[in-house]
């Protein structure tokens, strides 16, 4: 069946600047121009329509009736409907992604607001620390209060939800779009120290006959922790082994972080401080402070000169055959710095000389624990953002969106029709354009998978189409039944990558006993690699959500409200994962028949029509349940061990 991936339009990174007309904004204070919007919008004055502000405050605040559900703000805690709690984008080096936390590592400040009879979207473009208060404190009310005033405010309209983010994404832009091989399936572990590390992957894996595309290379390769060095000892001969694997049919993809070490001879350190390239205090002197590598300064990735600088500096590994990289620690993330680590220090010294009572125990604690991501630091330093010199928690996140800008905007200069494997931790509205994400570091918990599947739809809302988690968990020892039921949600996600943290249990799916269940898995996913791509690339194309929750599409139906753990996936499907240990099915609710798809592997499945309404289906360990809309149809390949193999006119049909 030919055709069936649309062809890519507009595929500038910038994005095409059209005028909209459904769009309205506002100024408070004096807004930056963060990047986050390409098109022109129409200018409101005062205070937008159905808020009330609070000047001493800086707030402003929306009364929610009963009905009103909010979605939205990306990558945050908990459910779909972002209604009960407080959400701070502020984007934070936290591994903790419990419920009671406010922020993690990411800032996606767009939302919508819906009552079931009328909607409207806003987008909060402000890259300092903004809350939201979505009913916690008062349960009908909504607040927004920016930290630092300077915001431009969008006040969206349209008659959907789904209209709402289409008129987002065009005052946002188009999402970034990965090579096509992307969307095969990637193994990735702090750990893997050398060559034979990976060459043992990758035998592994084809031993057993189960696709792979990319393996990724951890901060282990570099030569002490320093960007763009390659570890000579643990790997000689770079080049050769990059054709190597690429022989085997494997991308290797490697990390990059923030901090760049202070190393006397290092090239990076040494071109980037003589430069001035160097996030600075306020002295002049360059931050110093410390991460993997450790003692590092921050490239000041905001002013454009050391952006395409630190960009160009991919071209060392591009050079080498590298295609795909990830960008960490670029919230960024510090253990500490010099300046407050001497304050620790000293004030550590003031207790010994006292008598410690419990609460003075508890001070202590305090300054001890407040060495890491301590928000003081964020004061401490200065970027030189479009000719002005702005204190970096007024921009804290922008960070990783410029991070990320700085390589994409590298590759089109080098090669503006390659396309280059680019996802990112931190993030920021805008970044779409330029990367994916995944979504950090979670754990192997059974509540980080439906955490995982509840934030893609908000991802998406956001534009960050191409996305995903760390499957099986990032800390903590996963299990056998966890990476199953994760894995099977997993082969829906773009980014579809099994990372695990260094001394954590081996989560390699050869490692574990069912190795034909994961096999059969994995084959799937690249069976439904035509019907993902086309998809994914539809939702580019018309500005759409690749996944999507069930009220987007049946929003005069009550009971849609309230699904949170069942997803649309393009235009076709809807999915139910299984995401409870020791579970053998589960409740689904059809909005619609819908026709079944037992698949226990591509090419062994049954089918069942089933009524709208509720049912309890069996999914055993081996399952994947999908559900096919009515009047559509899946397509599915035949797998390959990888993505180009794939012969996308050799298609089988599905059809309800
Ligand atoms: C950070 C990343 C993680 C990576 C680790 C070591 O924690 O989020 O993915 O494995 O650093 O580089």
């Amino acid at each position: 069946m030919q055709g069936l991936t649309p062809a890519l339009e507009n595929l500038t990174v910038k994005g095409k600047s059209m005028k909209i007309d459904n769009i309205v904004k506002y100024e408070f204070g004096e807004p930056y121009d963060t990047g986050a919007v390409v098109s022109e919008t129409k200018r409101g004055t005062g205070i937008p329509e159905g808020f009330r502000y609070d000047a001493d405050a800086q707030t402003l605040y929306y009364g929610l009736n009963e009905k009103d559900m909010i979605f939205g703000l990306g990558e945050t805690v908990r459910g779909i409907n972002k209604r009960g709690w407080i959400y701070v984008s502020n984007n934070s080096d936290d591994p903790a992604h419990d419920d009671n936390k406010t922020s993690l590592y990411a800032s996606q400040n767009f939302l919508i607001l819906d009552d079931g009879k009328s909607c409207f979207g806003i987008f909060i473009d402000n890259p300092g620390s903004v809350t939201f208060d979505i009913g916690y404190s008062d349960t009908n009310v909504m607040s927004i209060h920016p930290e630092y005033n300077d915001t431009t405010f969008y006040l969206i309209n349209g008659n959907s939800p789904l209209e709402i983010v289409r008129s987002f994404r065009v005052l946002t832009g188009k999402s970034y779009v990965p090579p096509v091989w992307a969307f095969g399936y990637g193994q990735s572990r702090w750990g893997y120290k050398t060559a034979d590390d990976i060459r043992e992957v990758a035998a592994s894996y084809k031993e057993l006959g189960i696709p792979l595309d990319m393996i990724y290379m951890d901060i282990d390769y570099m030569q002490d922790f320093k960007d763009f060095t390659v570890n000579p000892d643990r790997f000689p001969d770079f080049e050769n082994f990059v054709k190597e694997m690429k022989e085997e049919g494997i991308h290797l993809v490697p990390i990059i972080d923030a901090g760049v070490k202070i190393e006397d001879g290092y090239d990076v350190y040494e071109e980037g401080k003589s430069k001035g390239y160097f996030c600075k205090k306020e002295d002049g002197t360059d931050l110093v402070a410390a991460v993997w590598p450790g003692k590092v300064h921050f490239p000041d990735f905001l002013n454009e000169e050391a952006r395409k600088w630190f960009g160009d500096k991919y071209r060392c590994l591009t050079d080498a055959g590298i295609e795909g990289f990830w960008n960490d620690m670029n919230e960024p993330a510090i253990f500490y710095t010099e300046d407050h680590l001497k304050e620790v220090f000293s004030q550590v010294k003031e207790f010994e000389n006292k008598e410690m009572d419990i609460w003075g125990f508890f001070d202590f604690k305090d300054v001890v624990g407040s060495i890491a991501n301590n928000p003081e630091d964020y004061r401490r330093f200065w970027h030189d953002f479009n000719g002005r010199k702005v204190r970096h928690d007024r921009v804290h996140n922008l960070y990783g969106f410029y991070m990320t800008r700085s390589a994409s905007e590298a590759f089109e200069r080098m090669d503006p029709d390659k396309k280059i494997l680019m996802f990112s931790r931190a993030s920021y509205t805008g970044m779409h354009r330029y990367g994916g994400v995944w979504t950090g570091d979670n754990t192997s918990r059974w509540s980080h998978l439906l955490l995982n599947l509840q934030m893609m739809p908000a991802l998406n809302m956001n534009g960050f189409l191409f996305s995903g988690a760390d499957i099986g968990g990032f800390g903590g020892n996963t299990t056998e039944d966890l990476m199953m039921r994760w894995i099977a949600f997993g082969i829906f996600t773009p980014l579809f990558r099994n990372h695990s943290a260094l001394g954590t249990r081996d989560q390699e799916l050869y490692r574990f006993e069912r190795k034909e269940d994961f096999k059969n898995l994995i084959e799937l996913r690249y069976a439904l690699i035509p019907y993902i791509y086309s998809e994914f690339v539809k939702a580019v194309n018309d500005n759409g959500m690749y996944m999507k929750p069930l009220y987007f599409e049946y929003r005069n139906d009550e009971r849609c409200r309230e699904v949170e753990d069942q997803l649309l996936v393009g235009d076709s499907i809807m999915i139910a994962p299984v995401y409870e240990q020791n579970k053998t099915g589960r409740y689904v609710y059809l909005p619609e028949d819908m026709k079944l798809v037992r698949f226990r592997s591509y090419n062994d499945y049954d089918t069942e029509v089933l009524e709208k309404g509720d049912h309890y289906i069996k999914v055993g360990l081996n399952e994947v349940p999908v559900f096919i809309r009515p009047g559509k149809e899946l397509p599915l390949g035949k797998p390959a061990r990888q993505v180009d193999k794939i012969d996308m006119n050799d298609l089988e049909i599905i059809r309800f």
